[in-house]
């Protein structure tokens, strides 16, 4: 087996840390950019559900007390908080087409709020699970991602049953408008639909992206830098020398090499090596002399 070089040493540690940092450092970052582009995302729908909640509490606060003062059986859809909340946030949804705000039912009044499959499965995620107040996550429509924040719409008040138990309680205006078919049968207790709000993502998520990319593609630059600088100074500082050194030192074992190179660059422990080597060539070359000479003595003699 091959010994490794000193270069493919530092070669292969700066690339298996490098790697390390790019994934775990770029990971790490998109986590946390996406943990906050949902949780921005949820304030946002936050406080625009409770305003679609604040036009609801005031249709039923302002409007329909004003109703009682109309002939008895007249009806405006304007008193309807439904109809108030969903109007008014068409006009923002008009505005910009992320912004959502829906009440669908599983047996609507008026055909606009019907259950789409999503909207369905909220809705009996709600039903099977009284305890559950509130569902969020991320909705992907294909074109754009939305956040969505949903929270079920529970018949809380005898009075909603006045328009939406049977048609013969309801008024003969508002049957004329939406018909006797459906809207009806609703019982005190039951989780009809849901309130949902969206807002979008879209945007937060490709810039999360674009931020990670950014991040990678500095620690790159960095790696690169470092990986250059590295090499550079490992080959010149401490490389190149010991190679002179090691030439130097196999050429002072045979007592050879006065006038070998010795490194005039590299770390100061070199520099404390190269005299040493030079100081055991030295003694090694009067030792040799002295031997050799001891030699020709001892032959010279009878
Ligand atoms: C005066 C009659 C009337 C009363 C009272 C009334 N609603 Fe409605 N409701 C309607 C009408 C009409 C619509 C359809 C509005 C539209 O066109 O968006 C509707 C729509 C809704 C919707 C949207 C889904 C659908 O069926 O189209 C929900 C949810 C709803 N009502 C819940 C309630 C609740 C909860 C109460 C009691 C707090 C209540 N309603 C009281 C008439 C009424």
């Amino acid at each position: 087996m091959d010994e490794p070089s000193l270069r493919g040493l530092i070669q292969r540690i700066l690339l298996s840390v490098f790697v390390v940092a790019l994934f775990a450092g770029s990971g790490g970052f998109y986590l946390l950019l996406r943990d906050r582009a949902m949780r921005q995302a949820e304030q946002e729908a936050r406080i625009l559900l409770g305003s679609a909640i604040a036009i609801r509490d005031y249709t039923n606060g302002h409007v329909v007390p004003l109703l009682t003062q109309l002939p008895a059986g007249s009806f405006h859809e304007e008193s309807v908080p439904s109809y108030a909340a969903q109007t008014i946030f068409r006009s923002v949804t008009g505005m910009a087409s992320a912004y959502t705000y829906r009440e669908p039912a599983l047996n609507p009044t008026s055909l606009n709020d019907s259950a789409t499959p999503f909207d369905v499965d909220l809705i009996r995620r709600f039903r099977d699970d009284r305890a559950l107040s509130e569902i969020s996550g991320v909705y992907d429509t294909g074109t754009q991602k939305l956040f969505y924040l949903a929270r079920p719409i529970n018949i809380a008040d005898a009075q909603c049953l006045a328009c939406h138990s049977e048609p013969a309680r309801a008024p003969a205006a508002m049957l004329a408008k939406y018909g006797r078919d459906h809207g009806f049968g609703w019982t005190l207790g039951e989780t009809i639909g849901v309130q949902l709000l969206t807002v979008p993502m879209t945007q937060e998520l490709s810039g999360t992206l674009e931020l990670v990319g950014l991040l990678a593609g500095g620690l790159l630059l960095i790696f690169v830098i470092c990986y250059f600088a590295l090499t550079f100074s490992l080959e010149t500082m401490v490389v190149r020398p010991l190679r002179l050194l090691t030439r130097a030192a196999d050429a002072a074992s045979h007592a050879r090499g006065g006038d070998l190179p010795m490194p005039t660059t590299g770390v100061g422990e070199f520099h404390q090596l190269a005299d040493a080597i030079e100081r055991m060539r030295v003694s090694m070359t009067k030792a040799l002399a002295a031997l050799n000479h001891g030699k020709g003595e001892g032959d010279a003699a009878p």
